[in-house]
């Protein structure tokens, strides 16, 4: 498979050492967004550089393209690797607003090219233990799912960007930016919301977006559950998810397992499993091997025909529920998420 890169800032490099081990994958260009940037790329990648994704995509003919410009300009490039037939692997959030982010899925799915969301934490051993012991019935009924993501950005991680924290380019700030990551797991876990009150606020830092945030969820399979996220909470706290059924209950920090008590069932945590970090104060402390898996996923997806585990419909559901808990604020209503 051949893959091109679209933005070349900090999480190009994991999508790059990500084809680089694939076997069977190799990097055809990237692109940025300046003649100068593309030079510089060009060096980091060691593949040719371009300053329009078009020209990269007409040249270097990627049957692949990894999205990571910043998060409101998903949609563009997704649209221009539809139109020429190459399959599109997006970072995440799909992108800013449903409207984009539809527009995206049906874009691709009217080309017949696939869209992948990246969601790398669906792929943590630890979490697919929870994910698995959960559809087998082993915790019985869903009576709770929390996600808590108390993580710390100083001034300087908003100041030195020209988009995060801002609605445009990321859409909001602590909970799109980086509670997403969990909030997709609470709802991979627990199912659909069906209603939500969600509170947020800019506190500490001067962004746009909220760096306090929180809601109550109230779940279509009558469970409920809260969403606690930040940005401000220095110096940052590993991430967690706690799922509480009637049979037992899990919890996961920063991806592992700390808890594990359900019935019947011992607990499957094996100690010598990788750490894969957490971007609790520093957003580049994440490993690449989750993204790995999700990429092997999204090639063997692409090769057999099949939809990827994470794909855009996927990728789309954690998005809505964040815009809804935004728009519950603004209104201090209760809301459906659509
Ligand atoms: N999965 C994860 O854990 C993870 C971690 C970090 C970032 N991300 C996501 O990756 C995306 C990029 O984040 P980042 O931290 O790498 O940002 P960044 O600011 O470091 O890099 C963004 C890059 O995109 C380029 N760019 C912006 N608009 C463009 C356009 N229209 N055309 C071409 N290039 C364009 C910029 O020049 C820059 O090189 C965001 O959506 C972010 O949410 C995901």
């Amino acid at each position: 498979m051949r893959f091109g890169i679209i933005g070349t800032g900090a999480i190009a490099g994991h999508h790059a050492a990500c084809i680089n081990e694939l076997e069977g994958c190799e990097l055809v260009g990237v692109s940025s967004t300046s003649g100068e940037r593309a030079r510089q790329a060009e060096e980091k990648f060691g593949v040719r550089g371009y300053a329009n994704y078009q020209l990269m995509m007409e040249e270097a003919r990627p049957d692949i393209v990894c999205i990571c410009t910043k998060s409101g300009s998903h949609l563009e490039p997704t649209q221009a690797a539809a139109a020429l037939g190459i399959h599109v692997l997006s970072e995440k959030p799909l992108e800013v607003s449903l409207e984009r982010a539809d527009l995206m899925i049906s874009v691709c799915r009217e080309s017949g090219v696939q869209l992948g969301c990246i969601f790398q934490n669906r792929f943590s051993p630890d979490y697919v233990q929870l994910k698995h012991a959960v559809d087998q019935g082993k915790l019985g009924k869903l009576l709770m799912g929390n996600a808590y993501i108390k993580w710390f950005r100083n001034d300087d991680y908003y100041k030195g960007s020209n988009w995060r924290g801002t609605l445009q380019g990321d859409g909001g700030a602590a909970l799109i930016n980086q509670g997403i990551h969990t909030i997709d797991l609470l709802l991979n876990v627990m199912g659909c919301v069906q209603d939500v009150f969600g509170q947020v606020r800019t506190m500490t830092h001067d962004i746009e977006g909220e760096d306090v945030g929180m809601a109550m969820l109230n779940f279509e399979n009558g469970a409920m559950g809260t969403i606690q996220g930040s940005t401000s909470f220095w110096p940052g706290y590993p991430e967690r998810l706690e799922i509480f059924g009637e049979k037992g209950s899990v919890i996961l920090e920063a991806g592992k397992i700390t808890a594990w008590n359900v019935q019947g069932m011992d607990s499957p945590v094996k100690p010598e499993q990788q750490d894969q970090g957490s971007g609790a104060s520093d957003p580049m402390a994440i490993s690449h091997q989750l993204h790995l898996a999700q990429f092997r996923d999204f090639v063997s997806a692409v090769a057999a025909g099949r939809t990827p585990t994470v794909n855009g419909e996927e990728g789309r559901k954690a998005l809505a529920l964040i815009l809804a808990v935004y728009e519950s604020s603004r209104r201090k209503e209760v809301l459906p998420v659509k």
